[in-house]
């Protein structure tokens, strides 16, 4: 009896178990198609939040910057609490132009080529993780 009902339990677990590895896909794509749901805070600023996290992503900003956690430079869950919509040029002409003293004495490196027009969309991003 103690044997049947010791299978039974490991059948039953096993049958969890694929179904859980059945769902793992299905759960993967749900938490990327939140990802843009969470971003249009901004209003008409959601397009260039979008393209932004596209810019961020081609360029080099991951090396320094983690969207929850300080690395170099600091998170941009941070960046986003501490400014609003009224600092977007100020923040672009600093990616651009490079330079410290806002977090601290570590310089963020200039990005020269850069449009101020795409600096604009990854700030816009940026202050879209704003909670
Ligand atoms: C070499 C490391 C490094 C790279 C690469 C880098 N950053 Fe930074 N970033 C920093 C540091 C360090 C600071 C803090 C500067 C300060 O204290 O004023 C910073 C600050 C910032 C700020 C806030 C500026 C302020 O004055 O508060 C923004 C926005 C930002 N980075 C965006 C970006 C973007 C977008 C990119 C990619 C194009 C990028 N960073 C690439 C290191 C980096």
């Amino acid at each position: 009896m103690k044997k049947i009902f010791g299978i039974s339990i490991l059948a039953l677990a096993m049958v969890a178990c694929s179904k859980n590895a059945d769902q793992q896909p299905a759960q993967d794509t749900n938490v990327m198609k939140e990802e843009p749901a969470a971003q249009p805070a901004g209003g008409a600023a959601a397009g260039g939040a979008n393209e932004g996290l596209a810019l961020i992503e081609g360029a080099d900003c991951l090396g320094c910057h983690k969207n929850d956690a300080k690395l170099v430079g600091p998170s941009y869950q941070e960046v986003a609490a501490k400014y609003t919509e009224a600092d977007v040029d100020m923040l672009a002409d600093k990616i651009i132009a490079g330079g410290k003293g806002n977090w601290g004495d570590i310089p963020m490196t200039p990005h020269a080529g850069m449009s101020k027009e795409n600096a604009k969309k990854m700030v816009e991003y940026i202050l879209s993780l704003k909670k």
